[in-house]
């Protein structure tokens, strides 16, 4: 099965409040997005949003320039009817981040939870982080939580990678500084934990 027939069948399958990765509230993810981007009119990037309550809940602070990619058609469809009418001032976009045609400098912040731990290849990961050199332009921020070191190997049926604050810094390389890094203890619907490593990084000028 490839990756987006994996993650369409996941949505097919799975009502949002039974995945693993389900948050009530995404309340890391916002207090650091509002720390690096007070202003509302920042443009976010919400990558492989799934049905994530993130979305939701920067529109109701105020976001006004908020996009959601996703590989999932029936991820997109779900987080549309979760949101009603506020999805109609959201951008959306259904592709895989790895080959998506995103325009230039545009996004002041790109958010990712739990999708680059998934990027098991070094070429994989090195195309993402193409992508976050192209669409965010330098003083821009990358936010991405993916597994700790001690979180699981494991997530929907697929490996993960699982990082440190070091080694997911060290993943975007020297045209990334490192703001400051979290770690987070997620209670899954199921009643575990998994540990989240959330880095923040500031995209740099480096010519
Ligand atoms: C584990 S879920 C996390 C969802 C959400 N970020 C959250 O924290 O609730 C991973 C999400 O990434 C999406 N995804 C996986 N690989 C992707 C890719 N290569 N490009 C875009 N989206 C992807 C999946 O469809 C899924 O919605």
């Amino acid at each position: 099965m490839d990756r987006k027939q994996h993650w369409e069948n996941v949505y097919r399958t799975k009502r949002p409040s039974e995945v693993s990765w389900y948050q009530v509230e995404a309340d890391v993810s916002v207090r650091l997005i509002q720390e690096v981007a007070p202003e509302r009119s920042a443009p976010i990037l919400d990558v492989g949003s799934g049905t994530s309550v993130l979305v939701a809940q920067l529109v109701a602070a105020g976001y006004d320039d908020v996009t959601v990619l996703d590989i999932s058609g029936a991820a997109i469809a779900a987080a549309q009817a979760r949101l009603g009418p506020s999805a109609a001032r959201i951008r959306w976009i259904e592709a895989d981040i790895l080959d998506a045609q995103l325009p230039d400098s545009r996004y002041q912040v790109w958010h990712d939870r739990a999708v680059f731990h998934f990027l098991t290849e070094p070429a994989d990961r090195a195309k993402y982080v193409a992508q976050v050199r192209r669409a965010v332009p330098p003083g821009g921020h990358a936010l991405v939580a993916a597994f700790a070191e001690d979180g699981p190997t494991r997530c929907s049926g697929l490996d993960v990678m699982r990082y440190s604050p070091a080694s997911l810094h060290a993943e975007f390389g020297a045209g990334f500084r490192l703001v400051k890094s979290e770690r987070d203890e997620h209670r899954t619907p199921g009643g575990s934990t998994q540990m989240f490593t959330y880095c923040l990084c500031q995209r740099v000028d480096t010519g």
